[in-house]
């Protein structure tokens, strides 16, 4: 948070970087820290303050509740801070954000990412008498700054920056303050996302909107050393909606310098104007499209409950202006439309994404293949990066990512974009990396999702991707029926999440017989695999219970001998073409004594499922869809578990809600 030719007492600077850290906090909650200028005020050029604590940002609040006013009046001020989730280093104060250059201060930084070149860089500091406090890789940031200053004092901050820079490799947000540099800032970003907010205060925020040609290039009023403007730099929106809505997103490889007049200029990194100088760019602002009521809790205890109810509107919401659009039948999705004949022409589909995301590819990829008729491969980033498969220029690849910073997939996406395939992104935040750098896409529109365990956006996914899949199947006459059917269900949709939302008195009390159970295994099989995993993977998650997704196809060889009457186990047996099968599957474990507890239709069970087990009935949808019904009893009951357990549900141990690390 920086501020200009303001006067704002120091406790409101620090209000301001706690209540962004609080938005951010799903990002990362295992230790926290800002910076704040000294008393005497940011122009004396003395050491700022620090304050860090390992724990959570309500530490950190506590930590700086004895943040003391200046003596003097500070008119501008930049405070910096961060909520961390730990890659290099244990939680603890000394890893914890602002890292800083020496004991003074002079220079301190908050990052996002990672830097992959940190040991060397740290080794040649070392042999230059530097003496590294922390086991972070961030250290080498401010230390190297400090370095080259040193060696150079008269270099200005924008330049060193520039410098420093180009040494490091990796992902990074930064945002840098100096002690030597009073008033100025820098922050640059490569990999890791960064949004620049900008607001003027008392009635100057006509002279702030910038002109168009210049925007980056803001001009504050007549005088410009005198306008009241604040600017607020975080990885994500959310941390400064209730502040402004006019941002800018930063690109790759680009800088910002704030200087002691309160304007700031943007640079790009990439083919400098010389050796050292940066290309300065101009970018316009774009209006932030998050409400500041989609962020907070209302009256819901956790915002994972929050997102599991939206869905009965969320699956609306993805399909808006896309589905019957106008009035006229059929689907009509903007952000592909212009590529559909390319994706038709592909020789083949193939969807990347982590975790949650992943589990949409795989509940879809079966109907991509019937309606599509094209192969279609599914993979998960990590280990698609792991063999760097061949890509071609003919292949679509959809990335699907809720956040759309997953680092995991932003590598995949621009390994496949150096072979030239066609991209297509399908995300939940507009002006993500994945949303900007895919050539069309699809947004989920389904509002900011916080816990960290995904809920909604999972739903939101698949029906996006059948979406897009009846597109593709658009012109074909033998598939006319099933599309019609598929799409039938699909008007249908918020009405059984609604229906199916309903049964959460009966999940809780399911709930509360498994909550004490170390083990547990979710069967079934066809579109019912991808819940499987998606149900493990969240009672795993928040509820710290071992859970396996179980393809029922392969009970018989091996987890068939994990059965005994006392594991327990849920069943999803819905009664879809595969339900014979499914059948099979279920008498071979109650054939071992199994007990499981059966997620299967509403009014069909009776004749196929033992009177004994307990059932879970849902609403039945055509069978593509059932997923999107399914997993909504197993994401209550892992929410219902994890709080009988005691536990932190959206803010699961050892988790973060964007990846921006691989
Ligand atoms: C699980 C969960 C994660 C994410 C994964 C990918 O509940 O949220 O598994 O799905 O980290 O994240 P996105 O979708 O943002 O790429």
């Amino acid at each position: 948070y920086i501020n200009y030719h303001l006067s704002v007492p120091r406790k409101v600077v620090v209000d301001r970087l706690i209540n962004g850290l609080k938005r951010l906090e799903y990002r990362g909650y295992d230790s926290a820290g800002l910076s704040v200028d000294e008393p005497q005020g940011v122009a004396s050029g003395t050491k700022p303050e620090l304050f860090r604590t390992k724990g959570n940002v309500s530490e950190l609040e506590k930590l700086t509740a004895t943040v003391t006013e200046p003596s003097l009046e500070v008119i501008n001020h930049i405070g910096i801070a961060h909520t961390r989730w730990a890659t290099h280093g244990e939680p603890c104060e000394r890893n914890s954000h602002p890292q800083s250059s020496d004991s003074n201060n002079e220079f301190v930084v908050v990052h996002n990412g990672i830097i992959t070149n940190f040991a060397p860089l740290k080794q040649m500091l070392i042999g230059r008498g530097f003496v590294f406090e922390s086991d972070t890789d961030t250290e080498v940031i401010v230390k190297l700054a400090k370095f080259l200053h040193d060696k150079q004092p008269t270099t200005d901050f924008r330049t060193l920056m520039v410098e420093v820079a180009h040494l490091l490799d990796g992902a990074f947000a930064i945002i840098i303050k100096s002690s030597r540099f009073p008033g100025e800032a820098v922050a640059v970003k490569r990999g890791s996302p960064l949004i620049l907010g900008i607001k003027g205060v008392e009635g100057n925020v006509m002279h702030i909107i910038p002109s168009k040609q210049a925007v980056t290039q803001v001009t504050l009023s007549e005088d410009d050393t005198k306008t009241p403007v604040e600017y607020f730099l975080a990885s994500d929106g959310m941390a400064i909606v209730e502040h402004t809505q006019d941002v800018v997103y930063l690109e790759d490889n680009e800088l910002l310098h704030f200087d002691k007049q309160g304007r700031f200029e943007m640079y790009s990194l990439d083919n400098p104007v010389e050796a050292g100088l940066p290309r300065q760019i101009f970018r316009e602002f774009k209006k932030l499209e998050v409400e500041l009521s989609q962020i907070e809790k209302g009256d819901y205890d956790h915002y994972m409950y929050k997102e599991i109810y939206e869905q009965a509107f969320t699956v609306n919401e993805v399909m808006r202006g896309r589905l019957d659009h106008a009035g006229i039948p059929g689907v009509k999705l903007g952000g592909v439309q212009n590529r559909i004949s390319d994706i038709k022409r592909s020789n083949r589909i193939i969807m990347i994404a982590c975790g949650t995301s992943y589990h949409s590819a795989v509940a879809t990829r079966g109907i991509f293949e019937e309606l599509a008729e094209l192969p279609v491969s599914v993979e998960l980033a990590s280990d698609f990066m792991d063999r760097e498969p061949p890509i071609f220029r003919n292949d679509t690849v959809i990335f699907i990512s809720q956040s759309g910073e997953t680092a995991d997939s932003l590598i995949a996406l621009a390994y496949c974009r150096k072979f030239r395939a066609l991209c297509l992104g399908v995300t939940n935040t507009v002006g993500s990396a994945i949303a900007r750098n895919t050539d069309c896409g699809i947004h989920l529109n389904c509002g900011p999702e916080i816990g960290v365990a995904s809920t909604k956006a999972y739903t939101s996914q698949i029906i996006a991707l059948i979406l897009l899949a009846l597109t593709l199947g658009e012109d074909s006459i033998s598939t006319k029926n099933r599309r019609e059917e598929i799409m039938m269900g699909l008007r249908q949709m918020s009405d059984l999440v609604k229906s199916t939302l309903a049964l959460d008195g009966k999940i809780k009390s399911i709930a509360e017989r498994l909550h004490k159970n170390s083990s547990l295994l979710v069967m079934g099989r066809g579109y019912q695999y991808a819940t499987c995993l998606e149900a493990a993977l969240k009672i795993k998650e928040i509820c710290y219970i071992h859970c396996e997704g179980v393809m029922s196809g392969e009970l018989k060889h091996g987890p068939l001998a994990l059965i005994d009457d006392a594991l327990p186990i849920v069943f999803i047996a819905t009664r879809d073409k595969f339900f014979s099968k499914i059948s099979d599957g279920l008498q071979q474990v109650r054939a071992r004594k199994g007990q499981p507890i059966v997620v299967c239709t509403e009014g069909e069970s009776d004749e196929f499922i033992p009177k004994e087990f307990i059932k879970i009935e849902v609403p039945p949808v055509v069978d593509c869809l059932q997923a999107v019904i399914n997993i909504i009893p197993m994401q209550l009951l892992s929410y219902h578990m994890a709080v009988l357990r005691g536990c932190n549900v959206d803010k699961p141990r050892n988790l973060a809600k964007s990846v921006t690390v691989t």
